[in-house]
């Protein structure tokens, strides 16, 4: 039986309007890289993407979502019967309490906006998993990046967390993480492993990040 995968990428988008939206910069590099390395090893791969611009990976069965609670009807419904769940996507941590279903008039949209929590997928599914599936998240930060992903591999029972800087560094050129073909990263796991990689082309993370994760095994 081939190693059954779950991955999402790419950000997602939360509505005010039809027509305005919060979302972050993400590509979907990194999570798609992982799926095509994934399939390329053999896994059954299903993608979960937010609205990004690649194409499908080929082997990999993809469903494409657009907000939050739409990636965790998607998620919820796949994890189940997945042997690992790989969260690469950028899921938008907060979203407009109010939604108005007709365009809001430019001279009706008010100064300042309420937010409530996007539910924390990985988190639910975290609360459901059986011992033998294994999760892994991914931790986007600007400062104290190892700091802030220990804490999120223990607050949300990981097994592993991939943890990347965001942002341009010291006013550089060049972005890192979002947005980039290339990625440095730092691996976590629950076990107190520790390993760095890169900067690398995303595909190598991806690979890289498997063979170290020993997934498929
Ligand atoms: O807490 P933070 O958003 O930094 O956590 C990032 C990790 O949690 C990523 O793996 C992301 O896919 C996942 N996440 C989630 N649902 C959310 C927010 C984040 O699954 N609402």
């Amino acid at each position: 039986m081939p190693v059954r995968c779950l991955i999402t990428a790419g950000p997602t988008r939360e509505f005010f309007d039809p027509v305005r939206f919060v979302s972050n910069p993400s590509s979907g590099k990194m999570g798609y890289a992982l799926a095509a390395a994934a399939a390329t090893l053999g896994c059954e791969v299903e993608l979960v993407s937010g609205p990004v611009a690649l194409p499908a990976p080929p082997g990999v069965r993809l469903y494409r979502v657009i907000t939050g609670a739409e990636m965790l009807e998607c998620v919820g419904t796949l994890f189940d019967t997945c042997d690992v769940l790989v969260k690469a996507a950028a899921v938008c941590d907060f979203r407009p309490c109010a939604y108005s279903a007709q365009k809001v008039k430019k001279e009706a949209v008010p100064c300042s906006v309420e937010f409530e929590p996007v539910p924390d997928i990985l988190k639910m599914m975290a609360a459901r998993r059986r011992p033998d599936q294994v999760l892994v998240g991914f931790a986007a930060e600007t400062v104290n990046v190892e700091a802030y992903a220990r804490r999120k591999l223990q607050e949300k029972r990981l097994d592993w967390i991939v943890a990347n800087r965001v942002g341009r560094e010291g006013g550089a050129d060049l972005p890192n993480a979002f947005e980039a073909d290339t990625n440095t990263v730092l691996l976590l796991s629950a076990q107190g492993l520790r390993e760095e990689y890169g900067p690398a082309p995303k595909p190598d993370v991806a690979r890289w990040l498997l063979q170290t994760m020993k997934i498929p095994g």
